[in-house]
């Protein structure tokens, strides 16, 4: 395959990294969200209760704040990733849809990109300014990056917002899912393979 009908090495690891990381911050936001608020407080956590990794903390907190703070800190991590994947494409214009594509595929192929880019910075961008107008405010791994401002009525729309963003991105991303799973099975064209490593 030519270089003008594939990805970039760059955008290819953008790709994957930012899926599967955007895979596990819907796990942990569902899992967190469902934490009760007056859980006890401890200094060390079984992560996920997998058995796995025990979580050391240097001051007593409930898990519902181990894992908002965990949720907070990669989210916001993230964020940074997906403005320089938005750089990236940008700044390089990625192959041309297979000519084999009706004109159905190409509109519901162009239209869930142009969402998945726009939901991808929605996301983590309605958490931070939920997160600015909480009580909490963000610390990235401990480190103090804003205060909260507590104003209720804003983090309310911030928190409505990144639960509609969500759903809809959950969406977008199943047709995203479904598409690629079509072109590598029923019509076994290179949709895939020019998204992968070789
Ligand atoms: C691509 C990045 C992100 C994804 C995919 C994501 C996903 C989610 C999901 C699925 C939920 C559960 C929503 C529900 O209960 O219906 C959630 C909740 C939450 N997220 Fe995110 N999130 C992202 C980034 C962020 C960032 C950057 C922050 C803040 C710095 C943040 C703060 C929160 C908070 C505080 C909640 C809990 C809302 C509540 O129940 O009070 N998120 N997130």
């Amino acid at each position: 395959m030519s270089s003008t009908q594939r990805y970039t090495k760059v955008a290819i690891i953008l790709h994957w990294l930012i899926a599967f990381a955007i895979i596990a911050m819907f796990a942990l936001g569902w899992y967190m969200g469902e934490l009760p608020k007056d859980g006890p407080k401890q200094t060390a956590f079984d992560l996920f209760d997998l058995g796995l990794y025990t979580w050391q903390m240097d001051e007593p907190s409930s898990a519902r704040t181990l894992y908002f703070n965990l949720h907070k800190s990669l989210g916001f991590s993230l964020l940074w990733l997906i403005l320089f994947r938005v750089y990236w494409r940008i700044s390089h214009t990625p192959p041309a849809l297979l000519a084999s594509y009706s004109a159905l595929e190409r509109k519901v192929a162009t239209g869930a990109h142009h969402l998945l880019y726009l939901l991808m910075v929605a996301m983590p961008v309605s958490g931070v300014l939920m997160t600015l107008y909480s009580k909490f405010g963000l610390k990235w791994f401990g480190l103090e990056v804003f205060a909260g401002l507590d104003n209720a009525d804003l983090r309310d729309v911030f928190k409505e917002s990144h639960e509609l963003f969500a759903n809809i991105l959950l969406a977008v991303f199943i047709v995203h899912v479904l598409g690629a799973i079509k072109h590598r099975f029923i019509d076994k064209d290179e949709t895939l393979s020019r998204m992968s490593l070789k």
